[in-house]
């Protein structure tokens, strides 16, 4: 597996930095609102798992699973609602948490539909940003790190529904999916 890492994004360290800052940050904001924290699976479940532990203040949680990719790097365009959140969104203050933020497609437009279903708020945390390739209109309020332009795997970011697993953030050798 650690043979397919081209190199260390970001290492457990500055992971931890970075989930300790956000989750201090959610903390400050959220205070005496009602949040709740939709984690997208299943990219962003580490990061969930993580950044819930973080935050000081009383939350409540729920998954919502989307699809809008195939076994590529690139995004169809097309999302499809695999897992619907279980809790009415009425009175919430919704913190939609991501694990990567790309074309922005699949995020806008889940964004967009629970907008329809009346919460007090909605904002989203991504644990990383890459700006260059964004197509929707569509920025993150909490953003863990602005990443470039390659594919990344670890820490629930897979490929092929592998490298979830890795504790760290790495770029994927690109020979890895070359012969795609
Ligand atoms: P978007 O709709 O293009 O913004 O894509 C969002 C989703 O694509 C993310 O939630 C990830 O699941 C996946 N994705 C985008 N870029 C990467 C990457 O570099 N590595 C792994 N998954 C990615
Ligand atoms: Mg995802």
């Amino acid at each position: 597996m650690l043979n397919d890492v081209e190199k260390t994004l970001l290492s457990c360290e500055q992971l931890n930095q970075i989930v300790t800052d956000l989750g201090a940050r959610i903390s400050k904001d959220y205070e005496g609102k009602n949040l709740l924290m939709v984690s997208i699976l299943k990219g962003s479940v580490v990061f969930m798992a993580d950044l819930m532990r973080a935050v000081t203040i009383p939350c409540s949680i729920d998954f919502m699973s989307v699809s809008s990719y195939g076994s590529g790097t690139r995004t169809s365009g097309t999302v499809k609602i695999v897992k619907d959140l279980d809790i009415d969104l009425g009175g919430y203050d919704l913190l939609l948490v991501e694990d990567i933020l790309d074309s922005g497609l699949t995020l806008s437009y889940v964004r967009d539909m629970l907008m329809t279903r009346n919460p007090a708020s909605i904002r989203i945390c991504t644990l990383l940003d890459k700006p260059a390739r964004r197509k929707a209109d569509i920025k993150a309020d909490y953003v863990g790190a602005e990443i470039p332009d390659d594919f990344v795997i670890g820490y629930g970011l897979d490929y092929d529904e592998k490298y979830r697993n890795l504790p760290f953030v790495g770029i994927l050798s690109p020979r890895v999916y070359a012969d795609k």
